[in-house]
């Protein structure tokens, strides 16, 4: 089938500089809803209708199995298709998608398509209590005689709540016999797509319908309120179907999805956590309220304490992480690591059964099994130009407030005293202190206060 997605429309009402179908839903845009859910039906052609915001529309999605139209200026749903026909092979069914309808199932569509049988017109209708603003559907013996729009529409006809999502399938060849014969003599001066049926009626080409099961696949975004209606839709129909899946969602209306995530079984979530790229997450993990988790694999038995920022990190099996740890790319713990509060951490592996637990800063450094980094460690790897690494092998033990300045190793079971600012490598198994013996002035005085 040919696929054509109509997305030129200007969404005034987004009062927004960016066009309105690349505003996100769900940490992906509008149109790249539509076109992976067009995607899914695998189409012979794709080509999107865009117009407004220049080259931006092609030049974010752009992508070879997409063929790029522009509508200038936009003359109407009629006219958008018109522009998208020299990509059409007219041997096969056409389905019209709106590029700012994002949440339509790809089994509706699928009826609809089974439903056209390759030669019928078949438009998705739905029934509104308040169909104010669609297009009708205007019956006749039960059968679509014709589509009219809100603004040419009689006091009659605008009683009908069967309304015209826009979404329909139709014959080729015969789409573009019909789009030829199309006039802008209406209450907008437009070029109608809608005006196609009573061309098919005409024809005696058999015109059919197909209703969704739920009205929100066919809502379409024009402001910022509905934009933020569909994406709690969208992310209430995520959490419902990790529930089905038997993950623990403390509420399933209190998570927000943007992305990919995936997970095993007996995964527990709390409250405002926020999931963006690809996160997968392992039997057992628990992820404790507010965190924010972006590209990360957490495996299983992990428990992440609240209030967590993670990013492009791999965590091990029965990690135990936060609350309030930061996690930036390229970490990667193996099991049973523990990184407690306040704890940074960025570009650096840690062994397993390795601890930092309180406020610590690892960048940039290679961390062996069972070390203890205590309260206050830094690793100094930027001398202000460059980035060195810090390497702790296995056993060892870093003192708190201890400064490694690297590049620089602490060799395996050694010991750093607390205060220890190490600028050369520390030797295995032997305690290494840079800090000031302490002494006691014993002839020392308070100074006493000058009277005036
Ligand atoms: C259209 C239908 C109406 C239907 C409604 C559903 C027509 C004439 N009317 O109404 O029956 O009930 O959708 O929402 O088809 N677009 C272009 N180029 C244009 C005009 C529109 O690409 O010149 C795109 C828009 O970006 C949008 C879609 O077509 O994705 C629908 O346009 P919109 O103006 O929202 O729909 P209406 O004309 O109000
Ligand atoms: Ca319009």
């Amino acid at each position: 089938m040919n696929v054509v997605i109509l997305a030129a429309g200007m969404g005034k009402r987004m009062q927004s500089a960016l066009p309105k179908v690349l505003h996100p839903l769900a940490g992906k845009s509008l149109l790249s809803h539509v076109i992976d859910t067009a995607r899914t039906l695998s189409p012979s052609r794709l080509c999107v209708v865009y117009g407004h915001g220049g080259d931006m529309v092609p030049q974010r999605l752009e992508s070879s199995d997409i063929a790029f139209v522009k509508q200038d200026p936009q003359l109407g749903t009629g006219h958008a298709v018109m522009q998208a026909l020299p990509h059409l092979a007219d041997d096969m069914p056409t389905l019209v998608l709106y590029g700012d309808v994002p949440l339509t199932k790809v089994s509706t569509l699928q009826q609809l398509l089974d439903i056209a049988e390759g030669n019928k017109l078949s438009v998705l209708t739905v029934n509104l209590d308040n169909p104010a603003g669609y297009g009708r559907i205007v019956r006749e013996q039960g059968s679509i005689a014709r589509i009219v729009e809100q603004k040419d529409a009689t006091e009659a006809e605008r009683a009908i709540c069967e309304v015209n999502t826009g979404i329909m399938v139709a014959p080729t060849a015969k789409l573009k016999q019909w789009l030829a014969t199309l006039s802008n003599d209406n209450a907008q001066g437009e070029y109608y797509l809608t005006d196609i049926v009573a061309c098919a009626v005409a024809d005696e080409v058999p015109v059919v319908s197909a209703q969704p099961e739920a009205v929100w696949e066919t809502l379409g975004v024009n402001s910022k309120v509905q934009l933020a209606e569909l994406e709690r839709v969208h992310q209430r129909n995520t959490a419902d179907a990790m529930l089905e899946q038997g993950v623990t969602l403390a509420d399933p209306s209190r998570i927000d999805v943007r992305g990919t995530l995936t997970y095993g079984r007996d995964v527990s979530i709390d409250i405002g956590c926020i999931f963006e790229g690809t996160v997968d997450l392992g039997d057992n993990v628990t992820i404790g309220a507010h965190c924010v988790i972006r590209n990360a694999r957490i495996a299983d038995g992990a428990n992440i304490k609240p209030f967590c920022h993670i990013e492009d990190a791999i965590i091990g099996a029965q990690s135990v992480i936060g609350p309030y740890a930061r996690l930036r790319p390229g970490t990667e713990l193996a099991e049973d690591v523990h990184v407690g509060n306040f704890v940074e951490i960025k570009n650096s592996q840690i062994a397993a059964h390795s601890k930092a637990n309180h406020l610590a800063y690892i960048g940039d450094a290679t961390i062996g099994s069972r070390v203890n980094i205590g309260a206050g460690t830094i690793t100094c790897n930027y001398d202000g130009v460059n980035k060195h690494r810090t390497v702790i092998e296995d056993d060892a033990f870093i003192g708190s407030d201890t400064q490694l300045v690297a590049p620089v190793r602490v060799g395996k079971g050694a010991t750093l005293g607390a205060g220890t600012t190490l600028t050369t490598n520390a030797p295995e198994g032997k305690l290494t202190v840079s800090r000031a013996r302490q002494t006691t002035i014993e002839s020392w005085k308070r100074p006493a206060k000058i009277k005036k």
